[in-house]
């Protein structure tokens, strides 16, 4: 009787131990047999209490044969099957040491980016300290406190974006140089850069760009200080023997008004397409900070002066790396501003 049911055993463990392909399955099917307490062979053991006293030895020692004999079965099965599994397993993971690396593409800074560092750096190193505006305004800081009241004419060269009845989004830098004096007495000498808007698009203007502002206020500051200034700043953006023209033009918050020429760097004044003959460039707009201004933050305009510019950013870059369409500079063409790396 005992040696059917473990032939039985026998027979359903080699009917399908060699099917397994996972050691998890395996050990499943091995719980079936090898369970201390439910296994088919524990169970066997629970029928020695009703086999006659004599007889137990024998049939324990049968069990217990057999018993031998399937953990060294499934032993050796599970060693077979974690071998395969452990080769698949390396075969998914595996590397080609002979494949070429993935290159790394190397960015580089944006033109705009470009000049503005090294606006930056010309200017922090005449000790202008640098003061971020915002980008946000009211009326008042974008125009009003800079003598432009409502109805001003001035008003219409920079078409506004307004986000609600009371703010709109800056059309110039010029509206940091009120938060400045509003909140700092002279000596002043900032630059501010960043982003202005105007509704305007096309090859030349683009509704939104960047600009870089500068104010210098203090005693006794007059037109030449700016000159001299700007004769720096033109030699060492455009390059050296670049010299500087002043022409009257009109700011409602400077007076007098200024427009900047240089000397065309690419001809050096003689005359070619870039200067479109005339031997100098238009480069920025600036001039002796309008009294009004200077009342409106409370600062004595009897004992302070001062002058401001502002330039565009773009505008900058676009003269110097040879630039014909500002949408160039707004299309995120990686392979665009890897033209101008260092
Ligand atoms: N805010 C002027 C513009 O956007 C540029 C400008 C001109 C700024 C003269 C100045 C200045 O500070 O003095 O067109």
């Amino acid at each position: 009787m005992i040696e059917n049911t473990i032939q039985k055993i026998r027979s359903e463990i080699e009917d399908r131990i060699e099917s397994f392909d996972s050691s998890k399955s395996l050990y499943e099917f091995r719980k079936d047999f090898l369970d201390n307490k439910d296994g088919k062979i524990a169970q066997l053991m629970k029928n020695m209490r009703d086999v006659p006293k004599e007889e137990r030895p024998a049939m324990g020692k049968v069990i217990n044969e057999v018993k031998q004999w399937a953990i060294a079965r499934f032993d050796e099965m599970d060693k077979r099957v974690k071998a395969i599994e452990l080769e698949k397993k390396n075969k998914a993971e595996a590397v080609d040491v002979t494949m070429p690396a993935e290159k790394n593409e190397i960015g580089a800074l944006h033109p705009d980016t470009l000049i503005e560092n090294e606006l930056i750096d010309i200017f922090t190193g005449m000790g202008f300290e640098i003061y971020e505006g915002r980008e946000i305004e009211n009326d008042y800081y974008n125009f009003t406190a800079l003598n432009t009241p409502k109805d001003h004419p001035a008003r219409d060269m920079q078409d506004t974006f307004y986000v609600s009845d009371e703010f709109l989004l800056r059309t110039q830098t010029s509206a940091g140089q009120i938060h400045v004096m509003e909140n700092k007495k002279p000596p002043i000498k900032i630059l501010s850069p960043g982003k202005v808007f105007r509704s305007d698009d096309d090859a030349t203007h683009s509704p939104m760009f960047s600009q870089m502002e500068g104010l210098v206020v203090d005693e006794g500051i007059s037109v030449c200080d700016l000159q001299g200034m700007l004769n720096t700043f033109s030699e060492r953006i455009f390059g050296e023997g670049v010299k500087t023209r002043l022409r009257p033009s009109y700011f409602p918050f400077t007076e007098p008004s200024v427009e900047v020429d240089v000397s065309c760097f690419e001809c050096g004044g003689k005359g070619c397409k870039l200067c479109k003959g005339t031997g100098w460039i238009e480069v920025l707009g600036a001039g002796m900070v309008n009294r009004h201004v200077l009342e409106n933050c409370g600062i004595d305009p009897d004992k302070y002066t001062g002058f401001a510019f502002g330039m565009g950013v773009e505008r900058i870059a676009m003269l110097k790396y040879g630039i014909n369409n500002i949408k160039t500079l707004f299309e995120s063409d990686t392979r665009f501003a890897k033209q101008f790396k260092d």
